[in-house]
């Protein structure tokens, strides 16, 4: 059971919903900068917050536009940018090389949007935190308003790297001067650029050939086409951390923790409990019932699920999981694996992928298990490696059993009957198959399959001699 297939419908926190197809739209993402700020050997777009990269996030909020074209304009390191989005639909990438300022970067659209007569929504890949609706109502407001460019903007209480916004009373652009060329009076204006704009392409494209590198960082801007537009509105929203870019670590940190404190307040108003809510942290893509309660650093990746009551933590990871009702999971790593109701799992267990753990059952202290169903009601308590087996009900694995799933080349499986017994310290040596109700004595070490009601052991005598001393 993996990523792709939960095995139930799960509830996502982000809903795909409600929105109405637009007049002619083209969405392009700037996905082509190196990111020296953020000094890292990934392409920056490529770092992730909540498990997902910033370019996917932009893709994924505006892809709910549902554009007539979706373009990625990518550059340094671009074959890695699209290997790492290939997997989403009906995109087309457009190379940027060199990379030379983001008015550059939308120079190179021309040839792949000859025909296009309708509005270009244009994202920078490094804003991640874009709500869809956000971007909805920057096109509305471009088309209803007939503008040539509408710009994203907000007030920042610290704008330090972002563009300076200049408005008339009526919100129209004057102009927008990066920061880096702001001069120390330009710098106090706090309404910045949130690199969201929506354009009239063709009028886009009259102007890009008028753009000039007279700047501090010898690019073309972007930016500087609209003094060269008419009609260009700033569309200023009050929510600042869905305009917040990632151009340094410190902002990807702060991204990420604007984005899990969202998730939680979202499902505490659902009815979960959070002990020590900033030391977890959950994906988007998780769903959890009322009155589970997460304990003090725990994380919950990928498309999991927790049914009601379920206690997970302190000290536990859990990934693309399917928990039942009343769980408890303790210091524990559990992925992709289904555990069923009432079912307890740790302190210190390990439950590797592919794992199902029926009902009630109890997976102890120092537990491995992988690729394994383990039946209700039974019992893998202590210091157990349990791997490509099949246990029935009502199983008691002694301490220190170990399945020995591989002999050097090949895995084999184990199959253990109902209310079979392992004795401490037993070696099934697979492939094997003990029938129901076996009682296998400790110490053993098993090559042979067992029948039902039978006892089995394989271990030397023990000799004691009298009155022996040293
Ligand atoms: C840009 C804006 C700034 C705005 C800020 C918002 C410009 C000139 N400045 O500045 O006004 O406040 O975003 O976050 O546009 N890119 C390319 N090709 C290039 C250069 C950049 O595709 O040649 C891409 C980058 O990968 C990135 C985006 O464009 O995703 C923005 O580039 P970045 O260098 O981060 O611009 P900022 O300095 O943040
Ligand atoms: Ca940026």
């Amino acid at each position: 059971m993996g990523r792709k297939d939960p095995g139930r419908k799960v509830k996502f926190l982000v809903n795909s919903v409600g929105f109405e197809k637009m007049a002619m739209l083209a969405v392009a993402v700037l996905a082509a900068g190196k990111g020296t700020r953020i000094k890292s050997d990934l392409p920056k777009v490529l770092l992730q917050i909540g498990g997902k990269s910033l370019l996917e996030r932009v893709l994924n909020s505006s892809k709910l536009l549902k554009p007539d074209k979706s373009l990625v304009i990518v550059g340094h390191e671009s074959d890695l940018v699209i290997k790492n989005s290939c997997h989403i639909e009906n995109l087309q990438f457009v190379i940027q090389n060199p990379q030379n300022g983001t008015g550059h970067a939308v120079m190179q659209l021309e040839k792949h949007l000859r025909e296009f007569e309708g509005d270009l929504l244009l994202l920078n890949g490094d804003v991640p935190l874009l709500e869809p609706k956000t971007l909805e109502n920057l096109v509305n407001e471009h088309q209803s308003q007939n503008s040539e460019a509408t710009l994203l903007t907000a007030r920042m209480e610290d704008p330090k790297g972002y563009g300076r916004v200049f408005v008339d009373d009526k919100n129209n652009i004057e102009s927008i001067i990066e920061d880096v060329d702001c001069t120390n009076k330009e710098k106090e204006n706090n309404l910045v650029n949130s690199g969201i704009y929506c354009f009239k392409w063709k009028s886009l494209i009259n102007v890009l050939p008028n753009l000039n590198s007279n700047n501090n960082q010898g690019e073309l801007y972007i930016t500087d086409t609209i003094k060269m537009l008419t009609n260009t509105k700033s569309l200023e929203i009050d929510d600042i951390n869905e305009l917040r870019g990632v151009n340094n670590r410190k902002q990807l940190a702060e991204c990420e923790v604007f984005l899990q404190e969202k998730i939680r307040t979202h499902w505490m108003n659902e009815g979960v409990t959070f002990i020590d809510p900033s030391s977890c942290t959950l994906s988007e893509d998780c769903e959890i019932e009322r009155d589970v309660v997460i304990e003090p650093q725990t994380h919950i990746k990928g498309k999991s699920k927790i049914g009601k009551g379920s206690h997970i933590g302190p000290g536990s990871v859990l990934e693309d999981c399917l928990i039942g009702e009343n769980v408890k999971i303790l210091m524990s790593v559990v992925k992709e694996s289904r555990i069923e109701n009432n079912t307890t799992v740790g302190p210190y267990s390990h439950i590797r992928p592919g794992c199902n753990l029926g009902k009630e059952s109890r997976i102890g202290n120092f537990v491995e298990i992988k690729k394994s169903d383990i039946g209700n009601g039974s019992k893998v308590n202590h210091l157990s490696y349990i791997g490509d087996a099949q246990l029935g009900k009502k199983v008691n694995i002694g301490a220190g059993t170990i399945t020995a799933n591989f002999d050097g080349r090949y895995k084999h499986k184990t199959v253990i009957g109902d209310l079979t017994k392992t004795g401490a310290n037993s070696v099934l040596v697979a492939p094997i198959c003990l029938g129901s109700n076996v009682t296998v004595g400790a110490g053993s070490t098993l090559t042979k399959d067992a029948g039902d009601n039978t006892l089995t052991l394989s271990r030397s005598k023990q000799i004691t001699k009298d009155n022996w001393l040293r």
